[in-house]
């Protein structure tokens, strides 16, 4: 199976955590996409969705489906959305498509976060995958200075910004044992708006995409 075959499999297979009448959470990218396209075909069953970026809305809008601001929608007892890396503990890295501000921010409205990833995203270690970190454009330099000194290489993706105004640093060379502590720190570094490791809050189930067929794993 090729690798988008493969995310096309858990896409669909997140569906069977979709709960009648109610606002499901939307991450972002292109295994979420295949979730997207999947889930406009039970939307009548639903409510609609708190989506996670712009380009998730639009695709969510052009299936017909009903797309809620996060304020309003409230607390949602589901989130669908994909991941650049996951540890065995489910804890990810995420914001390869820039979206991670409000990926976290729909993760923490959700109860249950199924993450959805071909197999290949599975790690021992978080860190081969540049970890993203979103920033105040005004505090790059300095932010990139604190990333320095945390062992990582950050680098800037030049043209991109994020739905908020913000750009992306890209953090090379991490190997991070200790994702807890390592989200943290980056937190606390003035100009930071997100750091990409969902380790607070990690996901829930989590449904790799393999050649065998779709492998559940939960915390
Ligand atoms: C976007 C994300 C995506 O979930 C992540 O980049 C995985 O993308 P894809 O499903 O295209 O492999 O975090 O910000």
């Amino acid at each position: 199976m090729t690798q988008d075959e493969l995310k096309r499999l858990v896409g669909e297979a997140a569906l069977d955590y979709v709960e009648d009448d109610t606002i499901v959470g939307v991450g972002t990218g292109s295994t979420v996409n295949h979730f997207i396209d999947a889930l406009a075909r039970i939307k009548g069953r639903i409510e609609g969705a708190v989506s996670s970026s712009e380009a998730s809305t639009a695709r969510l809008k052009a299936h017909g489906i009903p797309v809620f601001d996060a304020n309003a929608a409230g607390p949602i007892p589901l989130y669908v959305d994909g991941a650049d890396e996951s540890n065995r503990r489910l804890q990810l890295i995420k914001g390869g498509g820039a979206a991670l501000t409000r990926e976290k921010i729909v993760a923490a409205l959700a109860e249950k976060f199924v993450c959805i990833a071909d197999g290949s995203k599975l790690v021992d270690t978080l860190g081969r995958f540049p970890l993203p970190v979103e920033v105040i454009p005004m505090a790059r330099s300095h932010v990139a200075r604190r990333l320095l000194a945390l062992g990582g290489q950050p680098v800037w993706r030049e043209g991109v910004v994020t739905d908020n105004g913000n750009l992306i640093l890209d953090v090379h060379g991490l190997r991070i044992d200790d994702p807890l502590a390592f989200e943290t720190a980056v937190n606390q570094i003035a100009g930071v708006v997100t750091v990409g490791l969902f380790a607070h809050r990690p996901a829930d189930v989590l449904l790799l995409g393999t050649e065998q067929g779709v492998q559940t794993l939960t915390r």
